[in-house]
């Protein structure tokens, strides 16, 4: 008896447990880098708020707005979101507006890959960034820039690791 009841536990946790990167990310999709083979949960959201808005929203979801450690990576989202139907920008975790010195990622992950645009980092345009889905010429893809945190609404991009 006790035998056929621990069975028919495990073969309904197997019958209904998802694959292994979908139950890792619950709500969120998953992607998995081909170089590294390191895989990242993200969250495309299309409705528009200020970074300060959207970084609330994803820490809500359980995330951080994107950190973004390699260029596959930064690629992948730029094309996701532009898939998504989001043709201009979205807020990226990169701040120096809540740690005193300097930028870094809202989910604390090391700072070691970077993609800004021509003169920036530039405070004086905000201190939170987006990714730019517009190519601009001779230049590489998905560039960041500045923008302030509270007044400048767009969609964003969540990860969480
Ligand atoms: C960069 O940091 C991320 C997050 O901590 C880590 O997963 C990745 O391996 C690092 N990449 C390099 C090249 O050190």
């Amino acid at each position: 008896m006790r035998f056929f009841i621990v069975t028919s536990i495990l073969v309904g946790l197997c019958g209904t447990a998802p694959a292994q990167p979908a139950s890792t990310c619950g709500d969120f999709s998953t992607y998995t880098n081909p170089q590294s083979g390191k895989s990242t949960c993200y969250l495309i959201e299309t409705s528009w708020a200020s970074w300060n808005e959207a970084e609330a929203d994803c820490v809500q979801r359980g995330g951080h707005l994107a950190s973004i450690h390699d260029d596959n990576l930064n690629s992948f989202l730029r094309n996701a979101a532009r898939d998504a139907g989001i043709y201009d920008s979205f807020h990226i975790g990169l701040t120096d507006a809540r740690f005193g010195s300097g930028f870094a990622w809202s989910d604390d992950s090391v700072l070691n890959y970077s993609n800004f645009g021509p003169g920036i980092p530039n405070i004086n345009y905000g201190h939170c960034m987006y990714l730019q889905i517009q190519n601009l010429p001779g230049l590489s893809s998905g560039l960041w820039f500045n923008e302030q945190c509270d007044d400048y609404n767009l969609p964003y991009v969540c990860t969480k690791n």
